[in-house]
């Protein structure tokens, strides 16, 4: 039994497929996209986009955090993810702490191609994101 969403996710869930098909995933073969929304209802998608010096590549969790971030939208309540594989794909660790950095409890829904979705908050995924230490009573 797969999660249902209701209709308020279709955007999203609309626009993290269309990013899949852009992805750029030549030497994994692996395409992933992504959808984040805004706390006012904004979206940014991304894919990934690989490299043939395999670290320079970037996921797709945060091509569309960036392309949020530089359109001056920090608060975030939702990503919609999907990934060319049956089982429904979490955000790698990397993107966990990247997204947390902005919104430690997003709404995580993952879809794969089975067409299973799974759920999940942030804060459950990374449930001690790292942050500096502040400067009144931190260690630091
Ligand atoms: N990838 C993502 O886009 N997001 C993740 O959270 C995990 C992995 C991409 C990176 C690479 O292009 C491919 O999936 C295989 O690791």
């Amino acid at each position: 039994m797969t999660l249902e969403l209701d209709d308020t996710w279709e955007p999203l869930r609309e626009a993290a497929f269309a990013a899949r098909s852009a992805a750029h995933a030549p030497y994994s073969s692996f395409r992933v996209g992504a959808a984040l929304e805004t706390t006012d209802g904004r979206r940014y998608a991304g894919c990934n986009i690989e490299n043939a010096s395999y670290p320079v590549t970037i996921c797709a969790e945060r091509v569309a955090l960036g392309s949020a971030v530089v359109d001056g939208a920090t608060g975030f309540q939702r990503l919609f993810l999907c990934a060319d594989s049956p089982v429904p794909a979490p955000p790698c660790g990397m993107c966990r702490q990247a997204l947390a950095e902005f919104a430690p409890d997003l709404l995580i829904v993952s879809e794969g191609t089975s067409g299973t979705r799974v759920e999940w908050r942030l804060s459950d995924l990374l449930p001690a994101m790292f942050r500096l230490p502040s400067s009144d009573g931190g260690a630091g």
